[in-house]
């Protein structure tokens, strides 16, 4: 156990973290160089593709005589739970910050985790390859947020290998040899898991004490439910099968269960003969999803379809949570839960590039909690499921805490951008000597549609930000719904604070003028709290001519001609539906 160094790499996304891991599995020899294509950790296409990690994958590395141990953490605030799983399951981290863009908000919060863990934190600066790199601004920042000298703070190049051999031998030298004790009975920390459909489930573990071989029967503390040790192995980086997994080890073991609820991050593995005898690792968390969507098939026949894709995905991640649901107007679909909005859009990309549905994200919505008359507290994941507002007693949003680093130039649009979101000044604080720590209190449901991408665009892509939910508050929130030709459009409702209701409403009904195709017929636009319309527009009618074809004289024809049309038009209007493309909704959500 004296050779092993079980690490992470702690960054924020698109610093480096998959170009240094490539370089250490080159060094090491883990990989071939030949066979080495970049990010080669990043095993998702659509990762590749986007550049972003979604899913740890971790690497067992020899190297000097000692194994090295790499996992790979997600660097985005969706996913700070699975975040805090890797940390538990390693005893240091390379704090790895690019040069061009210094410390990031996320790479923060992660740090804090990090401390909170207690390991030991090996710091880089990388990228300083590049001619636009800020390499000692960056690590005086990290410096200080460290605590640390300048001087330790390592200078690298993950492109071009400079100096990441430093990396490999600071990580023997400084992170501990994990603690543990292969005589207790087993105890191996769930820290990620994938799906086999012969395997089932692969947990990856990291062992605490104890050890495992091939064939025992295994049983998870929290889930309370039992499977198989089918196969055990380590990851080089692909599945390699060991005859055992001992304490310090970091490795995988396929389970033979099927259904992802009892197989789940965060969960301790024991052997099923000890399991009276061992007691759950700290800190295990459900999975909660904060941002609720309805996804809808473009084309209703693939309905079935999307429920299978939906079905597959959450094999993968226990924290994708749907059910069936029906609008009109969309017909049927899914209310989906997500821990954030960068893991809606995720899921939803996936959907359409992996399975090839084309879907409609519909009313982005956060958890409200209401209370009502008969004094029932009611939790409401969609507007669909606003009580009449007479009913309501009380209602409650969910609140965040939210801090944003950003260089000193852009504070005025950033605090502009706050404010006009009625975010709560909490405190500034400096990091380095142009970067501001601006932390706010501020309504989650402010901030998942769009504010990520007004931040980014108001400051030229420089601020970053993290957040984390402190509780609910009490808000007066009402019902906003949008009726076309005076038909409710059950998709484009959502839930606003009273106060704002106007201007709200206001901003959807020209916005949808905008985006609505002309129809035959002139068509309100309004939007209304409980059938009182607060903000109105009209669409003008197209109004096709239908008698430029006619020549010369003969005006029985062309009046025939204009009644036919005029009798069309009040069908029409008596039908009184006009059809919303699937664009507009698209557009509408993109905000
Ligand atoms: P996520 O997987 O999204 O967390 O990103 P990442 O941190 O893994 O970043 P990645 O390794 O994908 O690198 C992002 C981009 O920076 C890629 O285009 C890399 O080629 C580039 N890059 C990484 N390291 C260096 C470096 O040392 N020098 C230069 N010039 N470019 C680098």
């Amino acid at each position: 156990m004296n050779n092993i160094r079980n690490f992470v790499i702690i960054s924020h996304i698109d610093h480096g973290k998959s170009t240094l891991a490539d370089r250490l599995l080159e060094i090491t020899g883990t990989v071939k160089k030949d066979k080495l294509q970049p990010q080669y950790l990043d095993m998702m296409d659509l990762e590749r593709e986007k550049g972003i990690t979604i899913k740890m994958q971790p690497a067992r590395m020899d190297y000097k005589g000692y194994v090295l141990n790499l996992i790979d953490t997600p660097g985005h605030v969706d996913f700070s739970y699975e975040v805090s799983r890797s940390l538990a399951a390693v005893e240091g981290g390379v704090l790895l910050v690019d040069a061009t863009k210094g410390v990031q908000a996320q790479t923060l919060a992660n740090l804090e985790l990090a401390k909170k863990q207690g390991l030991v934190i090996i710091a880089a600066v990388n990228k300083v390859d590049l001619p636009q790199a800020m390499t000692e601004e960056v690590k005086e920042q990290i410096a200080e947020v460290l605590g640390i000298d300048t001087s330790e703070v390592l200078e690298i190049s993950a492109k071009t290998g400079q100096n990441v051999e430093m990396i490999l031998d600071r990580i023997i030298e400084k992170i501990p040899a994990p603690i543990g004790d292969e005589k207790k009975p087993l105890k191996a920390l769930i820290f990620d898991s994938s799906f086999d459909s012969f395997k089932g489930i692969i947990a990856y573990v990291r062992v605490i004490d104890g050890e495992i071989t091939k064939d025992q029967s295994i049983y998870f503390c929290v889930s309370k439910s039992e499977g198989r040790s089918k196969e055990i192995g380590y990851f080089k980086p692909q599945l390699v099968e060991q005859k055992l997994l001992k304490a310090g080890d970091i490795g995988y073991i396929a389970t033979g269960v099927k259904d992802v609820d009892l197989v789940r991050v965060g969960d301790t593995v024991t052997l099923k003969s000890q399991k009276e005898i061992v007691k759950h690792l700290p800190g295990y968390m459900e999975p909660k999803p904060m941002v609720f969507a309805g996804f809808y098939p473009e084309d209703p026949e693939e309905y079935e379809a999307l429920e299978e894709a939906l079905e597959k995905l959450r094999l993968n991640d226990a924290s994708l949570v749907y059910e069936p649901e029906s609008k009109e107007g969309l017909g049927r679909g899914f209310r989906c839960g997500f821990l954030g909005s960068l893991h809606a859009e995720i899921i939803s990309e996936r959907i359409m590039r992996e399975f090839g549905i084309g879907i409609i994200i519909s009313t982005p919505s956060v958890i409200f909690k209401v209370k009502i008359r008969s004094g029932k507290e009611l939790i409401l994941y969609s507007p669909t499921e606003w009580p009449n507002q007479g009913e309501i007693v009380e209602s409650m949003e969910p609140w965040v805490k939210v801090e944003i680093i950003v260089p000193s130039g852009y504070m005025g649009p950033v605090l502009e951008l706050l404010e006009k979101n009625h975010g709560e000044y909490l405190e500034t604080k400096y990091l380095g000597k142009d970067q501001m720590i601006l932390v706010y209190d501020i309504a989650l449901r402010k901030i998942i549609v769009g504010f990520y991408d007004k931040l980014k665009s108001v400051t030229q892509g420089y601020a970053s930000m993290n957040y984390e939910v402190i509780g609910y508050r009490e808000e007066k929130l009402v019902r906003l719904d949008i009726l076309l030709a005076g038909k409710k459009e059950e998709a484009f409702s959502k839930i606003v604070a009273e106060d704002e209701a106007y201007e709200e409403g206001k901003r959807q009904v020209v916005k949808l003028k905008e985006v609505l195709p002309k129809q035959l017929f002139s068509v309100p636009i309004q939007a209304a709290i409980e059938g009182k319309v607060i903000a109105r527009e009209t669409i003008s009618s197209r109004g096709k001519d239908m008698i430029s074809g006619l020549y010369g004289g003969d005006y029985s024809r062309k009046r025939k001609k204009l009644e036919q049309q005029k009798k069309g038009k009040k069908r029409l209007k008596e039908k009184g539906s006009i059809n919303v493309p699937h664009e507009v909704f698209l557009k509408m959500f993109s905000e």
